[in-house]
């Protein structure tokens, strides 16, 4: 049987900054609120006619040069994203592949918001041990300030933009396979966040724009209250299943929403500050792109070596969460 390896990890952080200090200019914040309430210092923006295939193949270059990978040799491309370049088609994942030059390829993308990157992951080490792909790259790309309504001071100052990739690739060797990966997801909570218009529900029309229906709107309260207790379940589970103690894992990316998540999620597993990777005051939420763009963060950092355990902790719209458990194959 085949396994399936995590070989590496990169992103693409877009340049331009947009402080809180910007914030105030727009809607009625301050800078010590949005610090406070969410640990968010500032979030990178992609350039206007920036897209999301754009980062995501800028994501994927530095993935796929750093897990040594032919490109020809890559049998499958899955994008996670809410922000595709199109509402309906082409697939985001297909633009990356053009955009990465690799010959024809299957393609496409996966929706579950925030969860997306998980998601991705799942499907990768399920094809990869079903023997019909041996090397899949992953991406979570996100233009996120294309669905903001920067009149709605509740959301709009969340959210960035950015990418992450990974290959994710056949092995022979136990000791490099990505132990479990569990994605769940609870529809009753469809309403928590969403874009209520521009879909079949409500197609486009006047009132979907006039009412911005097509920006994300978000119950932040409510919403951060079932990430809380969702987060730490998800993992208590995970490493319950695989009798697993807090020592045992190195780097805990959990997605990165919100600076009080983290930290209460962290506080309630017991997880140190020094287990767990943290960039939300630089990024911001940056939906499917926040754990791999995270997790690239500390393997810039040299934080992350070949053999150490990774936790990955997801939630988003859908409701979706899910958490993955690997140790990293890649190389330093
Ligand atoms: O990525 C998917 C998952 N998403 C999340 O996990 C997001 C989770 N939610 C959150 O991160 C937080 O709920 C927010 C950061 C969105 C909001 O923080 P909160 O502590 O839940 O605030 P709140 O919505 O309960 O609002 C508290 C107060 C309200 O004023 P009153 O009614 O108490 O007078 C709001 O009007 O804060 C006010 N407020 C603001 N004040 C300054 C809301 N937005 C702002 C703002 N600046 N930008």
């Amino acid at each position: 049987m085949a396994y399936a390896a995590f070989k590496s990890i990169g992103a693409y952080i877009p340049p331009k900054i947009m402080t809180n200090a910007d914030f105030e200019k727009i809607i009625d914040t301050t800078d010590e609120w949005i610090v406070k309430r969410t640990g968010i210092k500032e979030r990178r923006i992609s350039e206007e006619n920036e897209a999301s295939s754009d980062l995501g193949y800028k994501a994927a270059e530095v993935a796929i040069k750093r897990a040594g990978i032919n490109k020809e040799d890559i049998d499958l491309v899955i994008c996670a994203t809410v922000t595709p370049d199109y509402l309906c088609m082409p697939s985001t994942a297909c633009l990356i592949a053009s955009k990465l030059d690799l010959p024809p390829v299957q393609a496409f993308d996966i929706s579950a918001a925030c969860t997306g990157f998980v998601y991705a992951l799942s499907i990768a080490k399920a094809f990869i041990e079903s023997g019909m792909k041996k090397n899949v790259l992953i991406v979570g790309a996100e233009t996120y300030t294309s669905i903001l309504d920067y009149t709605d001071r509740g959301t709009c100052f969340i959210f960035g933009d950015g990418a992450g990739a990974a290959m994710i690739c056949a092995t022979s060797n136990k000791d490099e396979a990505i132990i479990d990966v569990n994605c769940c997801s609870d529809g009753n909570y469809s309403d928590l966040i969403k874009t209520p218009g521009g879909g079949s529900l409500h197609p486009c029309s006047q009132e979907v724009l006039d009412q911005k229906m097509a920006c994300i709107k978000m119950k932040g309260n409510e919403t951060f209250k079932l990430a809380v207790k969702t987060l730490t379940s998800d993992v208590q589970v995970m490493m319950k299943k695989h009798n697993l103690i807090n020592e045992d894992i190195n780097h805990f990316i959990p997605h990165q929403a919100n600076m009080r998540i983290i930290k209460a999620v962290g506080t309630a597993l017991k997880l140190t500050e020094e287990q767990t990777v943290v960039t939300v005051d630089r990024y911001g939420n940056t939906s499917a792109a926040s754990i791999p763009m995270a997790m690239n963060y500390a393997y810039e950092q040299g934080k992350i070596k070949a053999g150490h355990t990774i936790l990955f902790d997801a939630f988003g719209s859908g409701l979706t969460w899910g958490s993955a458990l690997f140790p990293f194959a890649g190389k330093e």
